[in-house]
């Protein structure tokens, strides 16, 4: 069956079984190898992305329920010559060791700090706990969040983007 999915800002038709997962159509079909597989079963949040806003397991999320919406994955947050402020965050913030959880983070404190601009470091902490990391970056993961927000509601007043 032929899908049309909006990933970060365009249009993809996506030729695959309606149940397959987000997660595999992305990396497998689109080249967006940003979400990672960890679990692979709702349990780790190392393939989350960003579903009209908010945050989603794309590992268990089937495609047959994402078109007309609007998918967004860590590659829409900026690029490598234009990081957008939670990808510059973390790299400020030296926030990752092997990395492999990171794109997850991101994409769930991306989804919080988009709907409370304010969100301070409970709330922070709070959001990402399902998250896992195993290399135990937690406390610079917060810091960079932290971070991330306060460039966002500077961008905000200076009447800059949020993303
Ligand atoms: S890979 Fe999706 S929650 Fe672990
Ligand atoms: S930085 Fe390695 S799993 Fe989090």
């Amino acid at each position: 069956m032929t899908l049309t999915l909006s990933v970060n800002g365009k249009a993809h038709r996506v030729d695959a079984d309606p149940e397959t997962p987000l997660l595999y159509v992305l990396r497998d079909d689109l080249q967006l190898n940003g979400a990672k597989y960890g679990c692979g079963i709702g349990q780790c949040g190392s393939c989350t992305v960003l579903v009209d806003g908010a945050a989603v397991l794309s590992c268990v999320t089937p495609i047959l329920l994402l078109e007309g919406r609007k998918v967004t994955t860590v590659e829409g947050l900026g690029s490598l010559d234009n990081p957008g402020p939670m990808q510059r965050a973390f790299i400020e913030e030296q926030a990752a060791q092997c990395g492999y959880c990171i794109p997850g983070m991101m994409m769930r404190a991306q989804a919080l700090l988009q709907a409370d601009p304010g969100a301070g470091e409970a709330a922070i902490r709070a959001e990402l706990e399902p998250h896992l990391c195993r290399c135990g970056t937690h406390m610079r993961i917060v810091k960079a969040v932290m971070r991330a927000g306060e460039w966002m509601r500077q961008n905000a007043q200076s009447g800059g983007a949020t993303g």
